[in-house]
């Protein structure tokens, strides 16, 4: 049953209509007369929170736009530091020592985007949730939280972990820290922030969409939402304020990220970098990464979605890919870089995907299109790396630094299956580096709390150790 039209609403449609009127967005408030007062008002905020000017300049294409195909044909390889560490003025253990010294001194802090909705694994939940432990079934948030809690003791400091999320996991994932005691995070160094949204709209007239008579059709605004939101909540600030000079960021989505590796950080401090990215070796030309390279001196990443298949199959002399390097979304950022481009609010371009978007047609239907009907607007994280002061690269092992969990089990690639058997061969290499045999088909993982590399189980484990069953080497939680 509608409410009453009392003369105040009737003033917020008037001036809510004017608004949408001149940018020819009116028709959303079409079900207006139909919905409740709460209603009214929910549709209300989210008008309110658009940026019209910007939509208009969107849908127009006014935007600067990148021509991927063009840069792809000037793109090199980027410079950057091999795994072997060879490519730069100083050694890895040079590096190793200044990430290390930057993070004793509390200069260094955490971020995780885990605002994606996991659509492809197929599971319900904000995937910071998926188990993936191959032997201990730990949860990815809870990988992320034991390597912090290590590093953590292992420098006697405090690095405050900001993590982002999205309308569509915000709710469960504060839930999930809450009721798991802060997976044994102290909660004053947890912050949990949320991305802003985006409105999906027609492709071809770019007509905003309704998911519902009070509702837009609105979907996160990419992970290049992280700087807005950063500073939008406050967590810039508050990073500012510990002390904190340098950002680590990782997708939710990799249990194999080195959450603020040291040598990682080094490189990033040598190098005076704004902003640094781990990168690994492309195992075949058209993997699913994005591919680093240089374009006039610049670092810049672009989508495999974007490269042109010659520009992805292109080999040097020696018969290896020329664009060699693929994106895994391990970044350094520094904190005054980011304060610098999140006062600009265009800082970074928008990418756009056409994508299936169910919406409420004007019969007050809901229409599920059978083909691709929207566009969505997105911006990237990896977007300022070209703006960055000295932007660097430094090469990890992928068997080393990245299963990401994708794909739903069956796929070819990125699944949890996968991801699972990487963390236990990695972990079983350590074992073996350390003289120790793991039978076949045995599993083991290890806790980055007892051990967070070769070296250090070396010193914790029996150089005659033989693992016959799946082996989970832990330590128990020290509660703040
Ligand atoms: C992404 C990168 C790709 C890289 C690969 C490595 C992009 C566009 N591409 O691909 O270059 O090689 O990861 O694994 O990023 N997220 C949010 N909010 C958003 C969108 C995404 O928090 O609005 C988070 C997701 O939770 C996820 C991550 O960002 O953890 C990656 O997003 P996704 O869209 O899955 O990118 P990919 O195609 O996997």
């Amino acid at each position: 049953m509608p409410d009453q039209t009392v003369p105040e609403q009737t003033g917020k449609f008037d001036e809510l209509q004017n608004r949408l009127k001149a940018h020819q967005q009116e028709h959303v408030l079409q079900f207006w007369d139909e919905i409740s007062e709460s209603q009214r008002k929910q549709l209300a905020t989210q008008i309110d929170e658009l940026d019209l000017v910007q939509l208009d300049a969107l849908i127009a294409g006014q935007d600067a736009k990148q021509d991927f195909a063009a840069m792809a044909q000037v793109a090199d390889p980027p410079p950057s530091v091999d795994a072997e560490g060879s490519g730069a003025n100083w050694t890895t253990t040079e590096a190793r020592l200044r990430g290390e010294q930057a993070i004793r001194d509390g200069q260094v802090g955490a971020v995780i985007v885990a605002g994606g909705q996991g659509t492809r694994l197929g599971f319900p939940q904000p995937k910071g949730m998926f188990p993936i432990g191959p032997v201990s079934n730990r949860t990815l948030f809870q990988f992320f939280a034991d390597r912090l809690i290590a590093i953590q003791q292992a420098y006697s400091v405090k690095i405050p972990l900001f993590v982002m999320t999205s309308e569509a996991t915000d709710d469960e994932t504060r839930a999930y820290f809450q009721e798991h005691n802060y997976l044994g995070l102290s909660p004053n160094d947890v912050v949990i922030f949320k991305q802003g949204t985006m409105p999906a709209v027609d492709a071809e007239s770019g007509k905003l969409l309704l998911a519902e008579k009070d509702s837009l059709a609105l979907s996160p605004d990419g992970h290049g939402g992280t700087v807005a939101a950063l500073q939008r909540s406050g967590c810039l600030q508050e990073a500012r304020e510990r002390g904190v000079r340098q950002l680590a960021y990782i997708q939710v989505d990799n249990p194999l990220a080195h959450l603020c590796d040291p040598t990682l950080l080094g490189h990033h401090l040598m190098a005076e970098s704004e902003m640094t990215t781990q990168v690994i070796r492309k195992r075949y030309a058209t993997e699913r990464v994005g591919n680093v390279v240089s374009i006039d001196g610049k670092v810049h990443i672009i989508e495999y979605s974007d490269l042109p298949e010659s520009a992805a199959e292109a080999t040097d002399e020696e018969g290896q890919l020329r664009l060699w390097a693929g994106n895994i979304a391990v970044h350094i950022i520094d904190v005054d870089f980011l304060q610098r481009v999140s006062d600009s609010s265009d800082a970074l371009p928008f990418h756009r995907a056409l994508k299936k978007v169910p919406y409420l047609a004007p019969s007050g239907r809901l229409d599920n299109p059978a083909q691709p009907n929207a566009t969505k607007f997105e911006r990237f994280i990896f977007d300022l790396l070209p703006q960055a002061k000295n932007a660097f690269v430094v090469e990890v092992l992928p068997c080393q630094g990245f299963a990401p969990v994708k794909n739903a089990d069956g796929a070819a690639t990125d699944t949890p299956s996968l991801a699972r058997r990487a963390i236990s061969e990695l972990h079983q290499a350590w074992i073996e580096s350390s003289g120790g045999v793991v039978g076949s088909g045995v599993q083991v993982e290890i806790n980055p709390r007892f051990a967070m590399n070769s070296g250090e189980l070396s010193n914790k484990i029996s150089p005659k150790i033989r693992v016959e069953t799946d082996r989970y080497f832990d330590t128990p939680i020290r509660m703040h």
